[in-house]
């Protein structure tokens, strides 16, 4: 009991010593032992108090992390690749092996004692794909128990169109006439998500997502993120535009938050700020003027501070403090599930949250979406509804740098997202797929050298935000 006295009252003169009125409310909380113990214990750990009184779980924001990447640290070997895969074949062979159009579901090595032309199929992993002399695709897919050739006849239209799609090491069903060692396919399952109703808040509450916002670069939009931030304290914008800011309660900044240092060769010939911590002071600043209760979701992207490799974790503390000392922002791994606006009547929305580095591959390497005639800026939702039908953030093993985890695959999209946001790609895109919105965020970055030379074309201070009442998302321009 006495140590209970001497932590409240240390816990009083903290916050006295940090301007924070003291009053019959903040007293009543500290009569529960509970709230003594965790306050205490937070204080002595560096928590600012002024996150004590509004953690970003409170209030008419409602963000709770569902998912996060959990990094055990350790040498990888050639064995932790093996099982990685292995990991990633559990995962989706769940969610394939229950579906209706596998019948007859088998393990390779057992068609092979089939009797000729028998229908049945397999779930396996690509591990080569070729087009044959005549025009034929052939596949070579595994499970535990070996390997067989698919053959997709160029006959069958819309299951060639459909297999010219398909990319390295992605796990597919495949249900077709089994000879011997070879597997005539006459029907393709890829995972999918369900087809359901999208899941609507009761009220109308708005959500918007960032991307690629590279404080710190030469060629950053102050102006336009000026615009932006005081747009979210209702001081900017048409009458539309401040009615949306006034139900607006989350913020998804999906990586690239600073342009960070060394990213690529002559970089800091390219910066306004060449301090990683000064870059990360700054964006913590910007963003220390948003309302409070409006909930900052902040995942690291490709030029953000540590390792490259997915998944990345949380930014690291030592450089970007100021931003952890933001009493309304979430600091997650990158990807990363967060569950916003759960309450008494509705379960709330299932985030997905990614950079999108793996992105520029299937825009290009998909024969649909390259041939999709858009721009391959224009591109991104595209290539994200592509990543969410085959439940994986970078299916294809050079698609993005990786961290093979032997345990389990964290790039594997288990649970069915609600909403899906990315960025990475600087231009904003949205599409609705089945029950999950997809938005990808843009950037407040200028057009840069390196995207003049190859073509891309970024659009940057536009923000989408998704009406969670509707999931009607609007494009705002700041
Ligand atoms: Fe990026």
């Amino acid at each position: 009991m006495e140590q209970q006295l001497i932590k409240k009252k240390e816990i009083v003169s903290i916050l006295l010593r940090n301007n924070i009125l003291v009053n019959r409310e903040l007293l009543r909380k500290l009569s529960e032992p509970r709230i003594v113990d965790e306050w205490h214990r937070a204080l002595l750990d560096g928590t600012p108090p002024a996150k004590l009184l509004h953690p970003a779980q409170e209030g008419d924001s409602r963000a709770k992390v569902v998912w996060e990447y959990d990094d055990v640290p350790k040498k990888r070997s050639v064995q932790d690749f093996v099982d990685y895969f292995n990991a990633r074949y559990r995962q989706i062979h769940k969610i394939l092996s229950g579906r209706a159009e596998l019948q007859n579901l088998t393990s390779i090595s057992r068609i092979r004692m089939k009797k000729d032309k028998e229908r049945c199929s397999v779930i396996g992993i690509i591990s080569d794909k070729n087009v044959t002399k005549n025009e034929h695709i052939m596949l070579s897919v595994e499970d535990s128990t070996g390997t067989i050739k698919i053959l997709i006849n160029k006959s069958n239209k819309d299951l060639y169109t459909q297999a010219q799609d398909l990319v390295f090491d992605e796990v597919i069903g495949i249900c077709g006439q089994a000879a011997e060692d070879i597997l005539f396919a006459e029907t393709i399952v890829i995972p999918d998500i369900p087809i359901q109703e999208p899941k609507l808040a009761p009220e109308e509450t708005y959500v918007c997502v960032l991307s690629c916002i590279h404080v710190g670069s030469a060629g950053f939009e102050h102006e336009r993120f000026n615009n932006f931030i005081k747009w979210t304290c209702g001081e900017f914008g048409d009458d539309t535009m401040r009615a949306i800011a006034k139900k607006l309660r989350y913020i998804f900044a999906c990586g690239d938050l600073v342009d960070g240092v060394g990213i690529y060769p002559a970089q800091e010939k390219e910066l306004s700020i060449t301090d990683i911590k000064e870059q990360y002071a700054e964006c913590a600043r910007l963003l220390s003027q948003i309302p409070k209760h409006i909930t900052l979701l902040l995942a690291p992207g490709n030029h953000d501070v540590g390792r490259i490799s997915e998944p990345q974790p949380r930014l690291l503390k030592e450089y970007a403090k100021p931003l952890y000392d933001l009493p309304n922002a979430l600091l997650v791994t990158n990807p990363s599930i967060i569950n916003i606006h759960a309450g008494e009547h509705f379960p709330g929305v299932d985030v997905l949250m990614y950079h999108g580095y793996s992105f520029d591959d299937y825009s290009e390497c998909v024969p649909s979406i390259k041939h999709s005639g858009t721009h391959i800026s224009d591109r991104a939702a595209l290539v994200m509804r592509f990543l969410l039908q085959r439940r994986h953030l970078a299916p294809q093993h050079t698609s993005t740098l990786y961290i093979p985890d032997a345990r389990y695959d964290p790039l594997v999209i288990e649970r069915v997202p609600d909403l899906f946001v990315a960025g990475h790609i600087h231009k904003a895109g949205h599409l609705q797929h089945r029950s999950a919105t997809i938005v990808a965020g843009s950037c407040f970055q200028k057009k840069t050298d390196f995207q003049e030379k190859v073509g891309h074309d970024p659009d940057p201070g536009v923000v989408p935000v998704i009406n969670l009442q509707t999931r009607q998302v609007t494009m705002l321009r700041f």
